[in-house]
């Protein structure tokens, strides 16, 4: 069977990721801090008839992440799927902006993904075999207030992904940026604001591994946040900023 690794599996996306693909066939290696979560989600890919793999790691740290991976591909073998998901928010509003709340953003969410693909990717060019796919989000598309440093850590991903695929793709190697729009996870559940259009997790992580069997260089969702979001590209930057302060700072 294939075998796919997951940052970020013990919870939310990543965990439900684990579930869909060991119903479609995959193995599946799981990483995370919490080791009992790994355990039952582990527990469920088995039930589902796959092998899976759990190892702990902080996605920070940058040795650990590759004791975590070494560990994984001893007992399922190479990677032919990497998720790089693992990641969180943090809100960073201007009036108390604080330079080291905004680099333990950066380090999660832009960090911990380097991390990930730089222990994959050389087994992957070399065998001219592979995919990785990297959660950013939809709040990577324009600068959401207060969630300024979590949209810049969004969109540096993005980028870093579309500028890897154009040099991988045509080697053997799929590169997929994922966007999701608000989806019901823990960490959701911590958000006192309105979340339009909200997607249930198990919905969410069917839609990306469908997006991820097609090897698609860009999962995004739900259609109504991200078309007016993308369209913003092409609006003038005092009309952007006019949108964003009439219509998403005055529901947050
Ligand atoms: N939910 C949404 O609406 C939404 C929308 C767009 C993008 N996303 C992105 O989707 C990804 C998953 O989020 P989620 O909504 O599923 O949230 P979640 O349920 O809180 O899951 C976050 C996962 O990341 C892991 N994690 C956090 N910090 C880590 C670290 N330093 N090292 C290793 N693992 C770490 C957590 O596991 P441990 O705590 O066990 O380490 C957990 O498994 C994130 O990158 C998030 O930014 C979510």
């Amino acid at each position: 069977m294939p075998h796919a690794l997951i940052t970020g599996a013990s919870s939310g996306i990543g965990a439900a990721l684990a579930l869909e693909l060991a119903r479609r066939g995959w193995d599946v290696s799981l990483i995370a801090r919490r080791r009992e979560k790994l355990e039952a989600v582990a527990a469920s890919v088995v039930e589902a008839g796959a092998r899976a793999a759990l190892a702990v790691a902080d996605v920070t740290d940058r040795q650990g992440v590759r004791q975590a991976i070494a560990s994984c591909t001893a007992q399922l073998g190479p990677v032919d799927l990497a998720i790089a998901n693992a990641g969180g928010g943090g809100l960073t509003p201007a009036d108390a902006f604080d330079a080291g709340e905004a680099s333990r953003i950066m380090r999660l969410n832009f960090d911990g993904v380097a991390h990930t693909l730089e222990c994959v990717l050389p087994e992957m060019i070399a065998r001219g075999h592979g995919h990785v796919a990297a959660m950013a989000s939809i709040a990577g598309l324009a600068g959401l207030p207060p969630s300024s440093v979590y949209s810049a850590s969004k969109a540096a991903v993005q980028v870093m992904m579309q500028s890897m695929s154009a040099e991988l793709r045509h080697r053997g190697v799929a590169v997929t940026v994922i966007n999701p729009g608000f989806v019901r996870t823990p960490l959701t559940d911590t958000n006192d604001f309105d979340m339009p259009f909200m997607w249930e997790v198990d919905r969410a992580a069917r839609h990306i591994v469908r997006g991820l069997e097609r090897r698609r260089r860009v999962i995004e969702f739900p259609a109504p946040l991200s078309w007016p979001l993308r369209a913003t590209r092409w609006l003038p930057a005092w009309m952007v900023e006019w949108l964003i302060r009439t219509v998403i700072m005055t529901r947050t």
